[in-house]
């Protein structure tokens, strides 16, 4: 670990003193997008194929959205940019899955349904994950690996150190030590290395270059990962801070299946299978304090200049975050009927339905088999499990109370008012303490 931040810091220095580097103009930006568009809206009857093969390829199209999104943001794409795009998509709509959901994310808020998942391009990283053998935990890792990627390019290119710029030295320290922790902690150490040791080696390769060398899971993931960043604005510390929320969506996503598998062996009486499933659920859980390490370095005006255009789109809205909370048990009629229940009516269907939980398994099993070692390191797991949750909540509050002081959350909710009234809140309270 002290190894690879040193690394970094080597790129770092190497960056400082190192060359300006092209960038696209948002004329150049305007004039490569529209002259595509205009080909993928040839008119109809022209023969247009899609794909690598083709006359028109998703990939292409997609990087010069990206491209254009970057110079202006999202929020900022024109009426008329925003319909040539629709007009895409209701011709090209079930060709290609890459490309339906990265223009389900693009055009949100030209639809009107604007929210989390689409802000966080969630829709663009399942399809990765279901088009590599890739796990949620290894795309979680790739993420932070991109954040490094992003701040040493950008002091690569020395671009201007200010609050909506990119940050000082010091803070970009503490960013990228926790980035690479939380990266070598899911990816593991030799891959860690090689991928840090390309970063430093080209500051400025992007992301699907570096993962050229990385096994073919990880490296195949490089095309669209890069695109999976429909940031609101132009503010510097937006990019990560997407890249967190991902990271925390993709590792939920694992504490997920990883839960249901327990509750699975426990119902099969595989005790000790259940004790190893769980003893990954807490380490997950406990790396997710990472996430907060970096965001703890987002600057407070950056903050409040990019959130002005996410309303709408709050974390409250995370699908993975509770359906792990609904997998655990099933939360008080209090809690169904919050704010974070009701904004993710998809889980709470599925909690309301009466899925199998963790908490009654673990119930079953001891009543099955009272005062067995095994029920009692489960039991221990389980009490890690919450405590570490809780960790997590309090972590956020503070966090939340820093950036925000009295404002109202995204979500509509009254802030950190809401976030407080939750965080004594047990995922177990249906157990004894
Ligand atoms: C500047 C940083 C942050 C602030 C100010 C903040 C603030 C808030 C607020 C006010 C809410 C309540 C819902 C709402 O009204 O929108 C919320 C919910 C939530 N936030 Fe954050 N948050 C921040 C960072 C994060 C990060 C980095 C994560 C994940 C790593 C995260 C995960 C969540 C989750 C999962 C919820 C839903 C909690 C529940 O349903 O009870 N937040 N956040």
């Amino acid at each position: 670990m002290t190894a690879q931040v040193g690394q970094a810091e080597s790129a770092l220095r190497t960056a400082i003193d190192g060359r300006c580097a092209f960038q696209v103009t948002r004329d150049a930006a305007d004039a490569a997008l529209s002259a595509e568009l205009a080909r993928w809206l040839a008119p109809e009857g022209t023969d247009v194929g899609v794909g690598p093969e083709g006359v028109v390829d998703p990939l292409g199209l997609a990087r010069l959205v990206v491209q254009e999104i970057r110079v202006v943001g999202q929020h900022f794409l024109t009426p008329e940019r925003l319909a040539a795009l629709a007009a895409v998509r209701d011709r090209y709509d079930g060709r290609d899955p890459y490309l339906d959901s990265f223009l389900e994310c693009v055009l949100d808020k030209h639809d009107g349904r604007y929210w989390n998942r689409t802000y966080l391009s969630i829709p663009v990283l399942d399809v990765i994950l279901g088009e590599n053998p890739l796990l949620p935990s290894g795309l979680a890792a790739l993420l932070a690996a991109d954040i490094v990627r992003y701040e040493l390019c950008a002091a690569h290119r020395r671009t201007p150190v200010s609050p909506l710029g990119r940050p000082d030295a010091r803070t970009l320290r503490t960013r990228l030590r926790h980035s690479l922790r939380f990266m070598n902690a899911h990816l593991g150490s030799a891959v860690s290395d090689d991928l840090l040791g390309a970063i430093a080696r080209d500051p400025e390769a992007d992301l699907p270059a570096l993962l050229l060398d990385l096994p073919p899971a990880l490296a195949a993931a490089g095309d669209w990962l890069e695109l999976s960043m429909q940031p609101v604005s132009t503010v510097h510390d937006e990019y990560f801070f997407i890249r967190v929320l991902q990271a925390h969506e993709m590792a939920f996503a694992g504490m997920c299946w990883r839960t249901r598998d327990t509750i699975a062996a426990l119902r099969d009486g595989q005790l000790d299978a259940a004790d190893r499933l769980l003893a990954q659920v807490v380490t997950f859980m406990d790396r997710n304090a990472s996430l907060f390490r970096i965001v703890a370095t987002l600057r407070y005006e950056a903050f409040h200049t990019f959130r002005e255009f996410t309303d709408g789109a709050s974390a409250v809205q995370s699908e993975t975050y509770k359906r792990f909370e609904g997998l655990c048990g099933r939360p008080p009629s209090a809690r169904l009927t919050s704010p974070a229940f009701e904004s993710v009516p998809d889980v709470r269907g599925e909690v309301v339905s009466g899925q199998d939980t963790l908490s009654d398994a673990y119930r079953d099993a001891a009543l099955a088999d009272p005062g067995s070692a095994q029920v009692t390191r489960i039991a221990e797991r389980l009490r890690a499990l919450e405590a570490s949750h809780h960790r997590w909540k309090a972590t956020h509050v503070t966090l939340a109370t820093r950036m925000l002081g009295d404002a109202r959350g995204s979500g509509y909710t009254a802030g950190v008012g809401y976030l407080s009234q939750w965080v004594d809140h047990r995922l177990f309270w249906q157990l004894p303490a």
